[in-house]
Parts: C-alpha cells; sequence; structure tokens
C-alpha cells in the first residue's frame, strides 16, 4: 500500500520525532517505543560534513547529544552537526541528554531499515539544509536510501524547503510529498502547492483555520498539524477536515481518541 493511502482513513496521529515524550527524540528507542501507537511515525533528516544521511531535528548538537562533555570536541562551537563527520557524529550518546541512558546515532538507513522490517509508515523531514549543501546532494542522498532499501510505499517526504520538494517528485514521482510551513502561510496557497507538485500541506496549528483547510482539501491536497499534544484540539481539527496530525504523545491521543 502506498503511504497516501493512509488518508483514507481519517484522524491520523503521527508520533513526532519517534514517542519523544518518553525516549530521547529521533533515536531508535523513539522508534521503537512508538511502533503500534501511531499511525506512521515522522524523523528529521540531514547530512553529516561528509554526506550521510542521519537523523536530528536541530541544526546543532547541544541540546540532544554529550557533545559539550566530549574535551575533543571543545572548540568546535556552536557545535554545528554539518560541521561533523559520520564518524566523529557515531561517537556520540544521543540518550543521556533524556533519561540518562546511552543512545547511539541513528542513520537514515536504519530508520528506513526498521520501517521496512516491520512494514510501518514514516514522514522524512528533509531540514533545510541550503548555504551548506547542495539542493541536488541533500534531496538525492535522502532519495538514495529510500531506493536502496526499496521503501518507497512506506515513505513520505516533506521539508520547510519548498525548492527540495519538486525535485523529489522530479527524480522519484511514486514518493508522495508534503509542504511543510511555519510562521505565515504562503501567497497564492493554492497555486504554489501546484506548482510544488505536492501531495500534502503541512502546517503550524498557529496557523490553522477551518476555511483554509477547507480550500486545500477542495483543491485536492491532504492537511496535516503539527504540533498537536491535546486530544480535544485534535478532535476539533479533524472534524474541520484535517487529516492527520504530528504528536508527541501519539499513545495517549490514540488511546483518548479512539477509546
Ligand atoms: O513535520 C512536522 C514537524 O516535525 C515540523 O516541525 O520543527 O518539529 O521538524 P519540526
Ligand atoms: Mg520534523
Amino acid at each position: 500500500m502506498n503511504f497516501l493511502k493512509l488518508f483514507n482513513n481519517t484522524g491520523l496521529i503521527a508520533a513526532h520525532r519517534g514517542a519523544r515524550s518518553i525516549a530521547p527524540e529521533n533515536t531508535l528507542s523513539a522508534l521503537k517505543k512508538c511502533a503500534g501507537h501511531c499511525d506512521f511515525m515522522e524523523i528529521d533528516v540531514q547530512l553529516s560534513s561528509d554526506g550521510v544521511a542521519v537523523i536530528m531535528h536541530d541544526d546543532t548538537l547541544e541540546r540532544t547529544t554529550n557533545v559539550q562533555e566530549i574535551e575533543a570536541f571543545k572548540s568546535r562551537k556552536p557545535y554545528l552537526l554539518s560541521d561533523f563527520t559520520f564518524e566523529e557524529l557515531s561517537t556520540l550518546d544521543y540518550g543521556s541528554w533524556f533519561n540518562k541512558e546511552y543512545e547511539s546515532l541513528l542513520t537514515l538507513h536504519d530508520a528506513l531499515k526498521f520501517i521496512k522490517d516491520n512494514n510501518l509508515y514514516m514522514n522524512v523531514e528533509i531540514k533545510d539544509m541550503h548555504g551548506v549543501f547542495d539542493d541536488k546532494q541533500a534531496v538525492s542522498t535522502v532519495l538514495k536510501e529510500i531506493e536502496k532499501l526499496q521503501v518507497e510505499e512506506l515513505v513520505i517526504i516533506s521539508s520547510f524547503r519548498h525548492e527540495y520538494l519538486p525535485m523529489c517528485k522530479r527524480m522519484m514521482p511514486n514518493i508522495p510529498t508534503a509542504a511543510l510551513v511555519e510562521d505565515e502561510q504562503p501567497k497564492d496557497l493554492i497555486e504554489h502547492l501546484k506548482r510544488l507538485h505536492v501531495d500534502s500541506y503541512n502546517l503550524d496549528d498557529v496557523l490553522v483555520d477551518e476555511q483554509t483547510v477547507q480550500m486545500v482539501r477542495e483543491a485536492g491536497f491532504f492537511v496535516n498539524v503539527y504540533t498537536v499534544n491535546d486530544s480535544v484540539r485534535a478532535k476539533e481539527l479533524f472534524d474541520m477536515g484535517v487529516n492527520g496530525v504530528f504528536s508527541d504523545v501519539s499513545k495517549i491521543m490514540i488511546e483518548e481518541l479512539r477509546a
């Protein structure tokens, strides 16, 4: 089944960065914990300095690794992920900041292998890496991993950097895509989405209004909203016609909404 078939159902709950309320975000533990407790999972991908696709949200390593404690990295402030090689990133601990337990770096390859082995669905968000990596390199590195593992049917690709999205469609037309927005909605929204050839419009909850949701749905696009941790709000959004919400507490939301 292609990822988009999920949207035949309403009220989808996506695990935002895995089960990030109970496990360190964007790690294999977070993916294992949300499996079975969400309709699909979401991860953030970016590239190491030597071009390996790794899973992390922030563009710096400070918040979610022990980089500041490592003597050899003391001079590497502001600890931009894109300044570190894959080998260097592999020496860091991605779990202790959250629950004192060591967690290794998650690569895109291992995240995709996990969904393949367990037949799960995943939203792969490509972080905005412009200015560091050429758009084509960013997109093709991610797509190559998807192609290598043959998980085209299990994924959707999203990005705040809209330039990536038509490139994805051109390179691998079978993979669905979503345009992410925060702060403000694009002018001429429907025309913009059409130009990008995306399947879905994924917006911040603060930007949502019923009229926009209806207009986007009527134009044939799916709508997903982040980040929603309250079941009452999720229900309101679903009643407006929103297809899915990204939540840090997907297990609780599913229990409350599908009781
Ligand atoms: O894809 C939804 C959400 O993950 C977008 O925001 O900053 O958490 O990646 P962010
Ligand atoms: Mg994300």
